[in-house]
């Protein structure tokens, strides 16, 4: 059986995937997640108690972590109010193979877990999982390396962030944040003109200028 090892794991350190789940009706969600492994594989995941995905785990009690670098995936996974009728969201899943959950078709790899284990700690779950199942789908091609679609994935990282610090009303590590989104843009531009990764970088700049006006309207 392949191991977390095998797909690159390794112990305290953090890695970006995307997690998804089943929720009260069946219907497939996910979202980026930050996941770490003990060593002994198992995984961590900390979901936000507010997250659709901390529910979800507490229902069924399993999911996928699904294994991507792809940004446009990061992209769709994080903004889910893009599709409201969720027509194209729910057509980028299938059913994973032992446990019930979704994964994610276009996923590098996939790692099927059962939750053993949830801890709260100020509105932020522990969810430790055991593994089920560990499989790449894909035999990577080498890629070289473009600085674009990583600095997309970390401004989608900082805009889910603004977005909670925006409601907050932290009005410093909101305005450090844009500003990184706005460096990140430039280096976009940069670096892949005309592409999918300054689209996304649009989208991002405009649903943070957004956010902005509606919580100045509202305050
Ligand atoms: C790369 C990346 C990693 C993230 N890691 C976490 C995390 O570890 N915990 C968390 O609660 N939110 C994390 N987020 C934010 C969630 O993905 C975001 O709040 C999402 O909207 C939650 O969706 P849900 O309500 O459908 O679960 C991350 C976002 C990105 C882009």
């Amino acid at each position: 059986m392949n191991t977390l090892f095998d797909l690159g794991l390794v112990k305290d350190r953090i890695f970006e995937t995307i997690v998804s789940t089943y929720d009260s009706n069946g219907e497939p969600n996910a979202a980026p997640m930050g996941v770490m492994t003990d060593g002994v594989q198992r995984l961590i995941i900390e979901p936000y108690i507010t997250t659709q995905t901390y529910r979800n785990l507490v229902l069924h009690r399993c999911a996928v972590v699904n294994i991507t670098s792809e940004p446009v995936i990061y992209y769709e996974t994080s903004f889910k109010e893009d599709d409201p009728d969720k027509r194209a969201f729910l057509n980028l899943f299938e059913k994973a193979d032992l446990i019930n959950a979704p994964r994610l078709r276009d996923a590098d790899a996939y790692i099927e877990v059962k939750v053993r284990q949830i801890d709260v700690k100020k509105g932020r779950a522990k969810v430790l999982c055991g593994i089920e199942k560990v499989y790449p789908v894909a035999k990577i091609p080498p890629k070289a390396y473009c600085r674009a679609p990583f600095a997309v994935i970390e401004s989608i990282i900082h805009a889910t962030k603004i977005k909670v610090f925006l409601s907050n009303g932290e009005k410093e590590r909101t305005k450090e944040l844009i500003n990184l989104v706005k460096h990140y843009g430039v280096l976009v531009r940069k670096t892949a003109p005309d592409s999918v990764y300054t689209n996304m970088m649009k989208g991002i700049l405009e649903k943070i200028e957004a956010w902005t006006k509606a919580k100045k309207r509202f305050t």
